[in-house]
């Protein structure tokens, strides 16, 4: 029943689509709401991504950055409201549906990375695919790993890297599988400043080529002047969106402007 209705949302969106002529968002939350016990971490959260867009999401520690990704990623429930990823409602689907959901559709780069210790690089980077029971395409495993630069780390294992090189593993992961919508959290946290640019510009280079539309997590202006929008989360909500231009500079004042009122 449940995958029935994941079906007939999916369609049914598509076909709204093509009969509108509008464009379906990538991403579509509309008034999410998410409590831990009585702290209300997303009161009314809304926020709506085009296909192919590259947008920046800030806010400060404890804002619910991570929480919203894990709701979008199928990986938590939500209290209220509708996360609809190209038009399938993730909120709604079952475990089993949004898991096998998030494996084709959707590539997540976890704060904490989530490799698994026991499996070489090679394995948990291809772990979407195996697990869809889709064959692993060699020469974009390649050229990913070489333009993340851990094509010589392939059979090392987790624990044997350092974390800069655990947090480009998790990369490759949530990239191997060409998804419509990756969600990042703070993919360059544990990176200097050269692998950050490389990471930077191999996310743009992505969203060029696939139309994947990104959403990164970030804490570092000059990441977030990398995407074309930043949004800010103030009080459950997005409370500021602003067009980047690139402008790390901009992006530092205006999160200053948004964090002191
Ligand atoms: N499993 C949980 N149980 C209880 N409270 C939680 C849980 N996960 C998160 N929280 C709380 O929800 C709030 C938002 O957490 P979240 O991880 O989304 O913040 P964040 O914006 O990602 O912060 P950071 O920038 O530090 O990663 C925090 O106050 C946190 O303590
Ligand atoms: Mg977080």
């Amino acid at each position: 029943m449940q995958k029935f209705y994941t079906i007939y949302t999916f369609y049914t969106a598509k076909l709204k689509n093509w009969l509108y002529g509008g464009v379906m968002e990538a991403l579509n939350a509309s008034g999410v709401c998410r409590k831990y016990g009585k702290q209300e971490v997303l009161k009314d959260f809304s926020l709506e991504m085009a296909p192919g867009s590259f947008e920046a999401l800030m806010g400060p520690s404890g804002s619910g950055k991570s929480t919203f990704l894990h709701l979008a990623a199928g990986l938590l429930s939500a209290d209220a409201g509708e996360i609809l990823v190209g038009g399938s409602d993730i909120v709604k689907m079952s475990d089993a549906a949004a898991t096998k959901f998030r494996r084709r559709h959707i590539g997540v780069v976890f704060q904490s990375f989530n490799l698994l210790n026991e499996k070489t690089v090679r394995d948990n980077i291809v772990l979407p695919l195996r697990l869809d029971g889709a064959k692993v395409d060699e020469e974009r495993l390649k050229s990913l790993v070489s333009a993340l630069g851990i094509a010589d780390i392939l059979s090392k294992k987790p624990e044997e890297l350092s974390g800069g090189e655990r947090q480009r593993v998790a990369i490759a992961r949530a990239l191997i599988a060409s998804p419509d919508v990756v969600l990042a959290d703070e993919p360059t946290g544990d990176l200097d400043a050269k692998a950050s640019k490389a990471i930077c510009s191999l996310l743009r280079d992505l969203n060029g080529k696939e139309k994947s539309a990104i959403l990164v997590v970030t804490h570092d202006p000059q990441v977030a002047a990398t995407a074309s929008k930043v949004h800010f989360l103030k009080d459950g909500k997005i409370a500021a969106s602003y067009a980047t231009e690139g402008d790390a500079e901009m992006v530092s004042k205006r999160y200053l402007e948004t964090y002191r009122s």
